[in-house]
């Protein structure tokens, strides 16, 4: 099998990371096609208690167990499947199950710190980021985590001050330099997301 092609999609919380990719993977269902959401790739913390997983910082990159994703990226790249974690926001931690992945085409990596981690970075073939304005990414996720999420407003409004925004700041923004293509308002933009299509076709079709 060819090397897959490998779409980073990073942005702050909120952005429109999810909605992007899933726009971007609806538009090449046709051929073989894998999401991978960083998200899942959270540290396993199941040896701790709920207690302590709560106060874990998960918008620092030391949050995320990004070995093990690069891990996989190499091995479905070498045409291998992998066990895929599926993590669960209510417990903080990863579920007993895994999703088993087989190599694809196309691989889209969307989280936080794609295209913060070096190692990750190097193995993207398209870098993208995802824009929005902080007020309403805040709203966006205050609105998503009290109703899917399962957190209360004042948790999601402590946690923004004190982790989400000055990580979002010192970690996340910086990266936006790192994209080839910058994303204003998210899946609405179907000017940008049209160029993307457009863009993945012309490689697969070379
Ligand atoms: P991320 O993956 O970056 O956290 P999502 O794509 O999951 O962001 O979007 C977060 C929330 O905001 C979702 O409820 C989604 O439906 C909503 N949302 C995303 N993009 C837009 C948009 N352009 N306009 C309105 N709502 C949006
Ligand atoms: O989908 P989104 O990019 O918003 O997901 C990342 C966010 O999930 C981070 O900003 C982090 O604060 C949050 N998160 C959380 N609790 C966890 C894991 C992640 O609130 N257990």
């Amino acid at each position: 099998m060819n090397k897959p092609l490998i779409i980073g999609v990073a942005g702050g919380t909120a952005s429109g990371k999810t909605s992007v990719s899933t726009i971007l993977y609806d538009a090449f269902a046709d051929r073989t096609i894998t999401l991978l959401r960083q998200d899942d790739y959270y540290n396993d913390q199941s040896h701790m208690t709920l207690e302590e997983r709560v106060k874990t910082n998960y918008d620092h990159p030391l949050s995320m167990d990004n070995e093990l994703l690069v891990k996989h990226l190499k091995k479905l790249m070498l045409g291998y499947s992998i066990e895929k974690p599926i993590y669960d926001y209510t417990q903080h931690t990863r579920s007993e199950l895994t999703e088993k992945i087989e190599p694809t085409k196309i691989i889209i990596v969307e989280g936080l710190f794609v295209l913060e981690d070096v190692q990750i970075r190097d193995l993207l073939d398209i870098k993208v980021f995802v824009e929005a304005d902080d007020d309403i990414r805040f709203i966006r996720r205050l609105l998503r985590d009290t109703t899917e999420r399962g957190r209360t407003i004042e948790s999601v409004i402590s946690q923004y001050t004190e982790s989400v925004k000055p990580m979002h700041q010192q970690f996340i923004e910086p990266t936006k330099k790192y994209a080839d293509i910058i994303v204003p308002d998210g899946k609405t933009n179907t000017v940008a997301i049209d160029l993307l299509i457009t863009k993945i076709n012309s490689i697969l079709n070379a």
